[in-house]
């Protein structure tokens, strides 16, 4: 069992967050949270970092000249507070080599739809739009692509006949919460392994373990 000592990258409400937090205090996690970073201000995820008493930066990609010299602060930022582990957790904004370089393969994602269904904004409504049964909650390994990386977890939810938007996109949040939980204990548990699929494309796989 590795205990990680996560940094958490926000831009808004902070629902995956608070679910990794909640995680952290229940102990169904044995890794902590130390440093929660938001390009935006005044967000409600900085809040919830509050709360929690986890240090919480406002760092503006607005002040930077680049996607790559906002990276480096982020990075030096959670370098600096013993980070060996991202988590983007409705964090808008696409990352450079910069990050994925300083934690090779240990930065993750989740994304409201079955990846690579969807990627990108709007997802729920891409979903609706395309009259799709089945969407969804994907966490990902993070590569220079938007939404792109190995896939580690999935998490179907039904799309109703009289679903909007927001009431899709709200099932498919209460999945997020656990799906994020599960996969942050299988890095824990080192229960993830990496490897090359057979078109040279990179594949995820995560051993079953027990749930708590
Ligand atoms: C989630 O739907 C997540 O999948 C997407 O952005 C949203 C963030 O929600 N990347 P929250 O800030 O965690 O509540």
């Amino acid at each position: 069992m590795k205990a990680l000592s996560i940094g958490v990258l926000v831009s808004g409400r902070g629902s995956n967050l608070e679910a990794l937090l909640n995680a952290v205090k229940e102990h169904r996690l044995q890794s902590r949270v130390a440093l929660v970073i938001s390009n935006v201000a005044n967000v409600r995820a900085l809040e919830i970092a509050r709360e929690h008493s986890v240090p919480a930066l406002h760092l503006a990609h607005t002040a930077f000249a680049d996607r790559a010299s906002y990276d480096r602060a982020v990075v030096e930022a959670l370098t600096g507070a013993g980070v060996s582990f991202v988590v983007l957790a409705g964090f808008m904004r696409i990352v450079t080599p910069v990050l994925l370089d300083a934690f090779a393969d240990r930065v993750i994602n989740i994304h409201p739809s079955l990846l690579p269904s969807f990627p990108g904004k709007d997802a729920a409504k891409q979903a609706i739009t395309h009259g799709v049964k089945v969407s969804g909650a994907t966490v990902h390994v993070v590569d220079a692509g938007m939404d792109t990386g190995p896939i580690l977890a999935q998490a179907p939810v039904e799309v109703l006949l009289d679903d909007t938007e927001q009431s899709l996109a709200a099932r498919i949040l209460e999945k997020e919460h656990v799906l994020l939980v599960d996969v942050v204990r299988a890095f824990e548990e080192e229960r993830v392994h990496l490897s090359n699929g057979t078109d040279g494309v990179r594949l995820a796989r995560v051993v079953p373990g027990g749930s708590r």
